[in-house]
């Protein structure tokens, strides 16, 4: 039977094809979805301790009510989780709770535990199968879907990690009402940039129908079903990112080097470095001579009705000088040859992948937006 409620986008690789279910109440269904991708009726959670606190026991419950029997462990909530002592933790746990190779590890949570529990996931054993169930705007339009796992170092962040496909993913939007209106928009961030490298249409609707997401859930399905839907896309063209995939890092050059640049703190969230990142990429972009200067108007105009951050004045306290910026940019795990590579833009929804930057232009972009 199917849901009116609930889109089904279908990512297409092959053996590891997998569904991503978008809808609403998909936790309180979880043990109905989830059973077929079972071989028994057992899964080990991964999560942290604030959607634990929300999240868990409804999830638990619905495995119940499908007669699949659940441990959870739940890890501290934020970015420094993402690191070697709770991998271990909860590689460690995982091998407690006697995982087998043909078992399923569920990971309920946003891009921290995603990422964690999909590369414990990818090592377990060589490899155990997982199921994304993303509880923040970010991970369900972004890094829930497209098998990128993996931890943080001390060198820069995703610098360890696997590409893992999880078994199915499920996107409840119902679940996005938890959010806090700043998490809601940072995740808003990610949206704003599948308009933008290569959807004028979508960024359209967006400009149109963006301020009323966080309050109209059948906005929001549309909106998160057609980012998953272009992401789907991409990854099954080029799943380990020898080309096109790239294309999804627009802004990121920019955003990583920013949240470095603040300690990956509660100055800049992910999201919003990516926000501030599209519009510096525009900028670059207009500078460049590639777009016209409507484009990067037009981003900044959006990013400003959605009140989210879009300029470094906008992030609070003081940044490093350009040059720290700049080589900040160059950890960044695009690096190639050691050529800064950024994806630039000849207008609103069209992003290509550039290693033909020079500092000087990246300089006098850097300072117009301070
Ligand atoms: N978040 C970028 C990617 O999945 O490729």
């Amino acid at each position: 039977m199917t849901d009116p409620r609930m889109t089904t986008v279908h990512v297409p690789l092959g053996e590891r094809a997998y569904d991503v279910l978008i809808g609403q109440g998909l936790i309180g269904q979880a043990g109905l979805l989830i059973a077929p991708v079972l071989h028994r009726p057992r899964v080990a959670i991964l999560t942290d301790e604030t959607v634990a606190g929300l999240h868990l026991a409804p999830l638990q419950k619905a495995l119940q009510a499908s007669g699949i029997d659940s441990a959870a462990l739940a890890l501290p909530a934020g970015e420094a989780t993402k690191g070697w002592p709770h991998l271990t933790q909860a590689v460690e746990w995982l091998l407690e709770q006697r995982v087998e190779r043909r078992d399923v590890v569920v990971a309920l949570g946003g891009g921290v535990i995603g990422d964690l529990a999909g590369f414990a996931a990818a090592i377990l054993r060589r490899g155990v199968r997982f199921v994304q169930i993303p509880t923040t705007l970010l991970a369900q339009v972004d890094s829930s879907v497209g098998g990128k796992t993996g931890i943080n170092s001390a060198q820069g962040k995703n610098l360890i990690g696997a590409f893992h496909q999880p078994s199915l993913v499920l996107a409840d939007i119902d679940v996005l009402d938890t959010l806090t209106p700043r998490d809601f928009r940072a995740g808003y961030g990610e949206v704003a940039k599948y308009g933008l490298l290569g959807d004028a249409g979508f960024f359209e609707w967006l400009e149109r129908h963006g301020p009323d997401l966080a309050a109209d859930p059948a906005l929001r399905q549309q909106a998160v079903a057609h980012s998953v839907a272009m992401k789907a896309g991409i990854v099954s063209r080029d799943e380990t990112e020898q080309g096109e995939r790239a294309l999804l890092n627009l802004g990121h050059t920019f955003g990583h080097a920013l949240e470095a640049a603040t300690g990956y703190s509660d100055r800049l969230l992910h999201g919003e470095g990516v926000a501030i990142g599209c519009a510096l990429a525009f900028d670059l972009s207009a500078r460049m001579g590639l777009c016209s200067q409507e484009a990067p108007s037009r981003v900044l105009a959006h990013l400003r009705a959605m009140g989210m951050p879009a300029r470094l004045s906008d992030i609070p306290g003081d940044l490093p000088d350009d040059d720290a910026l700049i080589a900040l940019m160059g950890q960044d795990k695009k690096v190639v040859d050691g050529k800064l590579r950024f994806i630039l833009a000849r207008g609103i929804g069209e992003a290509f992948v550039s290693d033909d930057v020079q500092v000087d232009m990246l300089r006098r972009v850097l300072a117009e937006a301070r």
